[in-house]
């Protein structure tokens, strides 16, 4: 049961901060991927924060001012249509269902539009985002100019809904953290079990299957993102995805794979031994990414800065890398000249949501942002080395990352993700069992 009030209020509150005039705000499209067989849709994250609809070809508008309104244009109930395709509510049942002050086909999205869009002083939507739409919204809005003699009036400025939207989608309600957790917690599992699955001799993608099995079985039928398994040297390309090697012994295994659930994203990185036994130097770099994300845990708190826990990483991982003897310097050097990308060349985190990049700012005014409850976000150092000259033999071809996911609390944060096995005794023990 669709809880109706949820979304009605995030409409409310943006009308709120429209102040006066009218958002159209549309679904993502669907898209084919071969002839008459489309890519498995996935409605657009905003349109489904302001009403729960997942079906494809809608889209919402909402009036703010003094009788605010939100209205939906969805498909038409079409008897041939289920038989072949499923279910659709139609504009009564997703009034009722969804609590819309109106609801039409979306047929007649066009020529309500001009009528809506009359007199409203400001036309909001995501602008930018789909060359199509602006083209379609400024035609109408042309159209609406074109009335002048009757008296009727065009919007007179076109402003980016998404810069309200996304402040919004940025700190998370206890709705989203409750379905974070269970995403999150269906792919801790999902890690689990390519944990007690993999050994020498499989292959990448026979992992990735026991991931997706795992995701599914729960109700989660789509990845958040395609999944990483990347055994040896693999590690070392961040975004591997072709999964199609054979696992050896002796190599670590990288899996980056997170499900998506109710629309919101988990996403976990672990790194372990394919034989279930961490060699002297695999051990030796994963302590090293292991200290620095719980130095990343330790400064995600509100009032620190966005920044705080990427550069608590980075001061462990470099010291690292002194350590290791990958680099050679002083600390603050390596720091201050980011001699330390070649080996750990992406930031610490970034928000998670809906979309596994979430929306929201990083900087406000030019300054890292400070953290506040409710802010949902990855920690996810990571170390990669490549063969080089300078670089200790024994340490060619070690990738790992280490990714768990938090939300921020009154006094900390909260490790959505810490049910995926994480140390070096937990790791070795769970391979053990099998
Ligand atoms: N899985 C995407 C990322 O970690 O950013
Ligand atoms: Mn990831
Ligand atoms: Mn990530």
């Amino acid at each position: 049961m669709t809880d109706i009030s949820l979304y009605q209020r995030r409409r409310a509150l943006l009308q709120q901060q429209m102040g006066r005039g009218i958002a159209v705000i549309p679904t993502a499209e669907e898209v084919e991927r071969n002839g008459d067989t489309h890519y498995a849709y996935r409605h657009d994250s905003s349109f489904y924060y302001l009403t729960g609809f997942t079906e494809p070809e809608a889209v919402l508008v909402l009036i703010a001012g003094d009788e605010p309104k939100s209205i939906l244009f969805c498909r038409e109930k079409n008897a041939e249509r289920e038989i072949w395709d499923g279910f659709r509510y139609g504009p009564e049942a997703a009034q009722a269902e969804f609590g819309f002050d109106a609801t039409y086909p979306v047929a007649q999205l066009h020529e309500k539009l001009v009528e809506l869009m009359g007199n409203q002083p400001s036309l909001f939507c995501p602008l930018g985002a789909d060359a199509d739409w602006d083209a379609r919204l400024l035609k109408l809005r042309g159209e609406v100019q074109a009335k002048v003699r009757s008296g009727v009036r065009a919007p007179n400025e076109v402003r980016d809904v998404r810069a309200l939207l996304h402040e919004m989608r940025l700190i998370k309600d206890s709705h989203e953290i409750a379905v974070m957790r269970r995403a999150a917690a269906i792919s801790a599992e999902a890690h689990r079990r390519a944990m007690r699955f993999t050994r020498p001799g499989r292959m990448e993608y026979e992992v990735e299957a026991e991931l997706v099995h795992e995701f599914v079985r729960h109700g989660a039928r789509h990845q958040a993102y395609p999944a990483i398994v990347a055994g040896g040297a693999s590690a070392c390309v961040l975004h591997y995805v072709s999964n199609d090697r054979k696992l050896r012994d002796g190599d670590l295994l990288l899996i980056d794979a997170g499900c998506e659930l109710e629309g919101y994203a988990a996403d976990i990185t672990r790194t372990f031994p394919v034989n279930g036994r961490f060699s002297a130097a695999q051990r030796d770099v994963y302590e090293i990414v292991l200290a620095a994300q719980s130095a990343a845990f330790a400064a995600s708190r509100p009032g620190n800065s966005w920044d705080a826990p990427h550069e608590a990483a980075v001061r462990v991982l470099a010291q690292g890398m002194l350590d290791l003897k990958l680099l050679t310097g002083t600390l603050d050097g390596v720091i201050e000249s980011g001699a330390y990308k070649r080996f750990y060349m992406h930031r610490t985190g970034h928000w998670l949501g809906m979309d596994v990049h979430d929306v929201g700012d990083y900087k406000v005014d030019d300054r890292w942002r400070s953290l506040q409850p409710g802010m949902a976000y990855t920690i996810e150092p990571g170390c990669y080395i490549r063969p080089a000259d300078d670089v200790p033999e024994a340490l060619w071809n070690i990738g790992i990352r280490i990714e768990d996911d938090v939300v921020i609390t009154a006094d900390g944060c909260e490790n959505l993700t810490a049910d995926a096995p994480k140390t070096l005794s937990e790791i070795e023990e769970i391979m053990r069992d099998e």
